[in-house]
């Protein structure tokens, strides 16, 4: 959906769906330059990372295969704790492996820093990550993120992977969500 299908909801859109591609495209021109020589696995992680994957899979002029890993933390209440439980694991082993991780928004980067701690006990070559928002104002800790599409404010975003409540997945754009929607 557009931002003008849903206007009611949004308060403002922050990115729009040409920003977006722009940046996928040259985001995935450096990550083709970097792989050039190496086979890279992207790894998605569900369930707001399905637009960017997909998106940026098509920007590359490499082939690279795609594993996908659902995680959770404990509930809202202890998302800050930082405690992430795995739902989905990776198909393939990451032993000997360039991972890509792909997010769409590093937010307190609290689930990033889990993911790449137990990913480094699973022997990849390299990893890296490419997300293609973050909220540089939220961060509880930092994120070492390679390829970044955009900084964005601490704002209540939703669209292009991003919810609210499983909603608005779908909106083409990243936009601001109405308070009144969630208050
Ligand atoms: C979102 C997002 C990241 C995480 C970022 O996932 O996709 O995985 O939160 O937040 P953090 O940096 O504060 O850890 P969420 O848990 O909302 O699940 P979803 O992808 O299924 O929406």
């Amino acid at each position: 959906m557009r931002a003008a299908d849903i206007a009611q909801d949004l308060e403002r859109v922050l990115v729009t769906e040409e920003q977006i591609q722009e940046r996928l495209a040259e985001l995935a021109a450096e990550v083709d330059r970097d792989y050039a020589d190496r086979e890279v696995l992207l790894v998605g992680v569900l369930k707001g990372a399905v637009m960017v994957m997909a998106d940026f899979t098509r920007a590359l002029t490499i082939d690279a295969a795609m594993d996908w890993m659902a995680v959770s933390s404990y509930g809202a209440s202890t998302k800050s704790s930082g405690v992430v439980q795995i739902r989905k694991d990776l198909d393939t082993p990451l032993e000997g492996k360039h991972v890509l991780v792909v997010e769409d928004i590093i937010d307190s980067g609290l689930t990033l820093n889990w993911l790449l701690e137990h990913f480094a006990t699973r022997g990849a070559a390299s990893i890296e990550v490419l997300a293609a928002f973050r909220k540089p104002d939220a961060a509880k800790v930092e994120i070492d993120a390679k390829y970044v599409g955009f900084d964005i404010p601490s704002d209540f975003v939703i669209g292009y992977g991003l919810d609210y409540a499983e909603r608005y997945r779908g909106l083409r754009d990243v936009a601001v969500l109405a308070p009144h929607v969630y208050s």
